[in-house]
């Protein structure tokens, strides 16, 4: 199918759904981002990175919390307002007669896909939309035909419940899971080559992380799926972090299978997320929910899933003109921006140490993770939310299934939001932590990934 280009008031035209006093209420907000967009079209996308009243714009596009200091937005990002409304707006829509209002708002969610494959890169056809990562790459991983004694290959630092549906199918069916180990941060040399090495006759399926949930480590994503096709593996990524974070296009990735959490980066309302299939490699996957045969090769048939709240994938349109309203190039530019602000202002104390690639070309955007000698994680979480309100996830290693690793971080992601101050305020809080330690805690922060999902 042929990728199109849609405006804003073209898309809203045809999803023909929205109320006129509606789509007054917010079309304030996106076209305040557009034209402060309009007003910096010229300059480069690192120049504007530093323009603090662009990003004043951004910051009030949003309805937060700045009672607190939020750099956790690994977890799941707020959504903008003009997002967020439109859940409201939909639902109070498919509400006043559900047989009515929701058939055709099904229907018109159709350019969600057309705009999400134009801006991502791919066929319509091969865009599933979902509700989270979790559900997209369990779709890919239960779906594909293995066999006792097929092997996959994936790592220790993979997300835990991805690691736990590999083990789920290891207890089930027999099948093989080896997970390889890697340093931080690592090169894209050695990461391919641990794979290439770890192949064995009977390996079936690659799975990775685009960049992991943990130091934001960045995979050689086409190298890797060029390795498995060229051996007729499988390549399954995890790209919950990675979509909408820092700019590509999916048909450049050439792997069989990419599963998103569109709650994260691309700032859509929670319950969005999204599985693209490459089209050849669609009848290798059964639906998790069971569909006709006639839909073998069809991307819908993963979509399948009974009555659930439309309005929520109908807002997702929201969040992606948000997304384009910024441009891409210049959110990724902001993220890495504010990362390497509290980077470059802590990477000279002797005890702090970064474990992220932070070395240009980029490796990494909004996502970095930082540790200090001799301070327990937990406990450095505990006073960032004590004495300065920062919320931060403390990661620490566990047991299979969950991820494994030897080092304890925190891990830092602000968003297009987050202010210079707030980030000056980390960096204070580090500083002070460094030279002068934290209390012991006998209530630290839980830790991931045992206590908590990040
Ligand atoms: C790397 C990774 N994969 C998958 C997921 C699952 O995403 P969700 O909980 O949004 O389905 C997450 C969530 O944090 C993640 O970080």
């Amino acid at each position: 199918m042929k990728s199109i280009q849609w405006s804003r008031r073209e898309f809203l035209r045809a999803a023909g759904a929205v109320g006129a006093a509606a789509s007054v209420w917010n079309a304030g907000a996106l076209e305040r981002v557009e034209a402060a967009t309009q007003s910096v079209a010229n300059r480069t996308a690192e120049d504007v990175a530093q323009d603090e009243f662009f990003w004043r714009e951004i910051q009030l596009a949003f309805k937060l919390d700045r009672t607190l200091i939020n750099l956790n937005n690994g977890f799941t990002c707020p959504a903008p307002r003009v997002a967020l409304e439109s859940v409201w707006r939909y639902m109070d829509m498919v509400n006043m007669l559900p047989v009515h209002y929701q058939g055709p708002i099904a229907r018109n969610v159709e350019t969600i896909r057309l705009r999400m494959a134009a801006e991502f890169g791919c066929d319509p056809d091969e865009m599933a939309l979902t509700r989270g990562a979790s559900e997209s790459l369990q779709i890919v991983q239960n779906g594909i035909d293995l066999k006792a004694g097929d092997e996959v290959i994936t790592t220790e630092q993979d997300y835990p419940r991805m690691l736990t549906t590999w083990d789920q199918r290891m207890r089930r069916e027999g099948i093989t899971v080896t997970r390889v180990q890697f340093p931080v941060p690592a090169t894209q040399d050695f990461l391919y080559k641990m794979f290439e090495q770890a192949v064995t006759p009977r390996t079936k399926v690659f799975h990775f992380t685009h960049i992991t949930n943990l130091t934001a480590q960045l995979f050689p994503v086409q190298r890797l799926s060029r390795l498995a096709r060229s051996k007729g593996i499988v390549t399954i990524v995890d790209g919950a972090h990675a979509l909408g974070h820092f700019p590509f296009k999916l048909r450049d990735l050439e792997c069989d299978a990419y599963g998103v959490s569109l709650h994260k980066w691309l700032l859509a309302p929670i319950g969005n997320g999204c599985l693209y299939v490459r089209k050849d490699s669609i009848p290798k996957f059964w639906p998790l929910q069971a569909a006709p045969e006639q839909q073998d090769d069809d991307i819908r048939k993963f979509e399948a899933i009974g009555t659930h709240p439309w309005a929520i994938r109908a807002a997702l349109g929201e969040s992606l003109a948000f997304h384009q309203a910024i441009g891409a190039e210049r959110k990724a530019a902001r993220l890495r921006y504010l990362t390497l602000r509290w980077a470059n202002a802590l990477k000279a104390n002797p005890r702090i140490k970064i474990l992220t690639d932070l070395s240009e070309p980029a490796q990494a955007w909004g996502v970095a993770a930082v540790n200090i000698e001799g301070i327990d994680v937990r406990a450095l979480a505990r006073f960032m939310m004590n004495n300065y309100r920062i919320v931060v996830v403390p990661l620490v290693g566990g047991a299979p299934p969950n991820s494994v690793f030897d080092y304890q971080a925190l891990r830092v992601s602000p968003n297009v939001y987050t202010t210079l101050e707030e980030i000056d305020t980390f960096v204070t809080a580090m500083e002070e932590a460094a030279k002068g330690g934290v209390p012991e805690t006998p209530d630290p922060v839980p830790a991931y990934p045992a206590d908590v999902t990040v």
